[in-house]
């Protein structure tokens, strides 16, 4: 099968030598990059700005801004199987990016922001995807009614959930604690592992959710 997978945080320029980010080290989704090319499946990588070597094997997309990374899935998403959204988007951009670097000046500073373009929430309705989507949840409360939530609203048919407020867990970590929420309100909690055991774990279970979908 084709997999898309998105990773990393986005970068949204504020001006010349700033910009607005997520804490994202892009491990988890180069691990599934990675897994998925492992378990013979062909993998566009998309990914915004990470320290992390790229993973041999994939068609790898560099982007920095979230609006680059909507682009760039819109423009291939429709050649894949399977999505698998493990970015940290930026929710909010600039209004205005600044030609000139801003220079200090009052006490307080106020930035106008815009919403982004909800990437994950576009998959079905404005991309027409009808393959198996995928999508991340990094909550600090209400775990499981959150990922519910996204997983019905946004048309998925997983959502790994995780909770970024446990400490060692998720962002800068090589090991996640996740739960696997699925359709029709049902929850898999599975124990903390290394992000690359759980990339193989995540791959082989919707190899086998596709597989239960599509029986022969
Ligand atoms: N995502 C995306 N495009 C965005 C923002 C998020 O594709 N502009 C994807 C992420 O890759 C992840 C999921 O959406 O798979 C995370 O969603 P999140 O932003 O947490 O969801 P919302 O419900 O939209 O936001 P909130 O939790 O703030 O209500």
């Amino acid at each position: 099968m084709r997999f898309l997978i998105t990773a990393g945080p986005t970068h949204e320029p504020i001006d010349p030598v700033r910009y607005l980010t997520n804490r994202s080290s892009g491990k988890m989704g180069y691990a599934l990059a990675a897994a998925a090319r492992e378990a013979g499946h062909a993998v566009t990588l998309i990914s915004g700005p990470t320290n992390l070597p790229q993973p041999a094997g994939v068609n790898f997309v560099p982007v920095e801004t979230a609006k680059q990374m909507f682009d760039a899935v819109a423009g291939v998403i429709q050649a894949h199987d399977v999505a698998v959204f493990s970015a940290a988007v930026a929710d909010y951009t600039p209004a205005e990016v600044s030609a000139d670097k801003i220079k200090k000046s009052a006490d307080q500073f106020a930035l106008a922001l815009e919403k982004t373009a909800d990437i994950l929430g576009s998959a079905r309705v404005q991309f027409g995807f009808g393959g198996f989507l995928v999508g991340f949840a990094a909550e600090t409360r209400n775990l499981i009614a959150e990922a519910q939530s996204k997983l019905h609203r946004k048309a998925c048919d997983l959502v790994v959930a995780n909770d970024v407020s446990k400490p060692g867990s998720g962002f800068d970590s090589d090991e996640n604690e996740v739960t696997l929420c699925l359709p029709g309100g049902r929850s898999v909690p599975l124990p903390k592992m290394s992000k690359t055991a759980l990339a193989a774990r995540l791959v082989k279970f919707i190899d086998e959710r596709i597989a239960a979908q599509n029986p022969r």
